[in-house]
C-alpha cells in the first residue's frame, strides 16, 4: 500500500481509502442494491481492505437507510458496519473519518451526532470529524458562515480539545465556500467533489489547500461510476482493454495535496482490483504527485 501525508498534520494515510456510502445506502449508485441483504458482503469487503493495508475509512451518519424520526435521520448502517469490523483490529492502525448529521447543525446536535458515531464505531475518538455540506443549501464564499456559523465551528473545535476527534474537516459541493473555509486556517482537511470529470478544484482549491497544508480528500474519486458508463459506450466503438479505474486514479493521484482517495466499494473483488490498479500505477510511477503547477 502507498501512503501519503495527511496535510500538515504529520499523519500518514493510505492513498487508497474506503468510502462507505455504497455499503450503507440502499440503491446508492445501483438501484438494485439492497443494503440489508448485503451486510456480510460489505463486512468481507471491509476486512479485505484492512488486509490490503487500507487505513483510511470515510463514513457519515447519512450513509444508512432512512428512518422516520427526522428528514435526514438514518439507521447509520455504514458507521455500524465499519465499527463492527474495525473493532476487531488495533485502533491505532486506522484513520477514521466521519461527519455530523445533516439536520443537526447546532451545538447540541453536533455533539450528540458525534457521540452516536463513537458508539457505533466502537471507539473513543474519530481521527477526522467533518462538516457534512448540504447540496441543497447555498454554500458560497460570501455566505458559507451563515451555514457553518462561529458557534458551529467552535463546537467542532471544542470536541477536538476534548479528544473526541483529532482533526476537523469540511465537505461540500461548492468550491467557493470550501476555499473560504480553509483559508481561515481552522480546518485540517477538505472534501470537495473532485475527479476526472469534475475538475473545478484545480483552479483555486488545490493551490489554497497546498498553501495552507490542508489535506484534500476528493469525494467521488472514480467519478461516482460515470466513467464506467462512458467506457461501456466507448467499448461499443472499440475503446480496447484500458481500465477506466486506472485513468480516474491516475488523474486524482497526480495532485500531491490529495492525501487519500476514498473510493466507494462494496465487494472483496472491487477492493482487490483497486489495490492492484493502484499498485500497478505506482510501479509505472504514475501515482506520483506533482505540486501546484498542476493547477
Ligand atoms: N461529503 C459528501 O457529501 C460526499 C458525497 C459523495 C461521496 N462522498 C464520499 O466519497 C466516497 C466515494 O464516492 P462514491 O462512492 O460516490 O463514488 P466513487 O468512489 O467515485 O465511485 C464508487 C462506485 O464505483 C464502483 N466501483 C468501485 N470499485 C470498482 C471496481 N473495482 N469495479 C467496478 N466498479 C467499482 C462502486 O460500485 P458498486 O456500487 O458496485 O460498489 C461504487 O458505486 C463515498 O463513499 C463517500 O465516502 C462524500
Amino acid at each position: 500500500m502507498i501512503f501519503r501525508s495527511f496535510g500538515n498534520t504529520g499523519e500518514q494515510v493510505s492513498l487508497l481509502g474506503f468510502g462507505t456510502a455504497p455499503i450503507g445506502l440502499t440503491g446508492y449508485q445501483d438501484p438494485q442494491f439492497d443494503q440489508r441483504r448485503s451486510e456480510d458482503e460489505s463486512r468481507a469487503a471491509l476486512h479485505a481492505a484492512v488486509g490490503a493495508g487500507i487505513t483510511f475509512f470515510d463514513t457519515a451518519p447519512a450513509y444508512g437507510n432512512k428512518v422516520i424520526t427526522g428528514p435526514w435521520s438514518t439507521d447509520r448502517a455504514a458507521e455500524r458496519l465499519l465499527g463492527s469490523v474495525l473493532a476487531q483490529y488495533p485502533r491505532d492502525g486506522f484513520f477514521v473519518a466521519t461527519k455530523n448529521q445533516f439536520d443537526r447543525l447546532d451545538p447540541a446536535g453536533i455533539r450528540e451526532s458525534l457521540e452516536e458515531s463513537l458508539r457505533l464505531l466502537k471507539t473513543d475518538y474519530v481521527d477526522l470529524f467533518q462538516v457534512h455540506g448540504i447540496v441543497a443549501k447555498p454554500f458560497r464564499a460570501d455566505n458559507w458562515q451563515a451555514f457553518v456559523t462561529e458557534e458551529v465551528l467552535t463546537t467542532f473545535e471544542l470536541l477536538r480539545k476534548e479528544g473526541k476527534c483529532r482533526y476537523i474537516g469540511i465537505s461540500g459541493y461548492r468550491e467557493g465556500g470550501l476555499c473560504a473555509a480553509i483559508e481561515t486556517g481552522r480546518f485540517q482537511a477538505v472534501m470537495p467533489q473532485f475527479n476526472l470529470f469534475y475538475r473545478g478544484p484545480e483552479l483555486e482549491l488545490v493551490p489554497i489547500a497546498q498553501d495552507r497544508g490542508v489535506a484534500i480528500i476528493p469525494m467521488r474519486p472514480l467519478t461516482g461510476r460515470l466513467i464506467f458508463k462512458l467506457w461501456q459506450e466507448l467499448d461499443a466503438g472499440g475503446a480496447g482493454q484500458t481500465d477506466p479505474i486506472a485513468i480516474a486514479m491516475r488523474y486524482i493521484c497526480s495532485f500531491a495535496q490529495v492525501a487519500t482517495m476514498p473510493v466507494g466499494m462494496r465487494t472483496v473483488r472491487e477492493v482487490e482490483h483497486n489495490v492492484r490498479v493502484l499498485d500497478q500505477l505506482h510501479r509505472e510511477s504514475c501515482a506520483s504527485a506533482t505540486t501546484s503547477d498542476k493547477a
